[in-house]
């Protein structure tokens, strides 16, 4: 049995979704099944769990060999990764394939890479196998300032024109289901990039090309940003979290392009452009 937790995420219903269409055993942990229609309507079996309440963890994990585990990027993501890793280890898991990031650093001066360096660093020291997942930043983060493109046409970020070899979600679900359903993949760590190293405003090019209007990129303040994230009600711990994840971006340190995506799954990764072409609708 194949466990996806973050099933509601970007990326857990991406997996669930291939797994669904290639009739592979699977659980979904979810903390509301009533906030899970689209899980539901895959037809997978859903399992009611809180990693914020280790109790409830020994039943979502009953008979499973294989667990994909991710949380959002929150101050107790580390607390809370760690507890299901011993929740896992003691209900006889025997490969965790885990949603880490780009450059997970135990020294890295962006929290996020600390605490899933600190994860990988836990999940290494038990039996069970592992393979880590790194993806660079998401693409699909750009249906975030959806509403800023909808209506004035322009998103903002402090990356100045910094270059981000972005991913596509759909190729990530792609390596995790490889990981999750094939042998091979036990003890490989798999930087994930997408094949071009891509400026912010190049972003906007391939938007308005794909949208047929023009879209602009505007480069603001890392102040600036923290005070849009905070008003909106993203919690003050991960404003400072994305603020420090978008200056390593401007140092240029998430630029290089890996070959994680074709080592794990043969194919080449989704280009940007075929990102704006697929979710074209969402931002019109
Ligand atoms: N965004 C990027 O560009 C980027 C790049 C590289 C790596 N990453 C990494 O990707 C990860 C986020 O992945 P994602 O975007 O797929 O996630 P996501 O869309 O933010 O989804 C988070 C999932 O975790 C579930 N969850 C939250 N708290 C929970 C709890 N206490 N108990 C059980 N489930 C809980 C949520 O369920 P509910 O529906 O119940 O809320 C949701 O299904 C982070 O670790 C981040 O560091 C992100």
């Amino acid at each position: 049995m194949i466990l996806v937790t973050g099933a509601t995420g970007n990326n857990g219903l991406e997996i669930l979704k291939r797994l669904a269409s290639q009739n592979v055993q699977a659980r979904a942990m979810v903390r509301n099944r009533d906030r899970a229609r689209a899980i539901a309507d895959l037809g997978i079996e859903m399992v009611e769990a809180d990693f914020d309440l280790p109790e409830t963890l020994p039943s979502v994990l009953a008979g499973v060999d294989r667990a994909f585990l991710v949380t959002n990027s929150t101050e107790y993501a580390e607390a809370q990764q760690l507890a299901f890793v011993e929740a896992a280890k003691q209900t006889g898991v025997k490969h965790i394939v885990k949603l880490s990031q780009f450059a997970a650093n135990a020294d890295s001066p962006v929290r996020f890479l600390r605490y899933h360096a600190a994860v990988e660093s836990a999940i290494q020291s038990t039996q069970m196998a592992y393979t880590f997942l790194r993806p660079n930043l998401f693409m699909q983060g750009l249906l975030n300032f959806r509403s800023l493109i909808v209506e004035q046409n322009t998103f903002y970020a402090a990356i100045g024109d910094a270059r981000v070899s972005v991913v596509d979600v759909r190729d990530i679900a792609d390596v995790a289901v490889a990981a999750l359903t094939e042998a091979g993949h036990e003890g490989k760590i798999y930087d994930l990039t997408g094949s071009q190293a891509l400026t912010h405003t190049e972003m906007a090019e391939y938007l308005s090309a794909a949208l047929k209007r023009q879209i602009a990129f505007v480069d603001i303040p890392p102040k600036q940003m923290r005070e849009a994230m905070v008003g909106f009600g993203m919690p003050v711990w991960q404003a400072d979290g994305l603020i420090e994840d978008y200056a390593h971006y401007r140092r240029n340190e998430a630029a290089a392009i890996a070959s994680g995506i074709e080592d794990a799954t043969g194919k080449a990764p989704r280009q940007f452009k075929d990102f704006a072409h697929d979710y074209a609708t969402a931002f019109s």
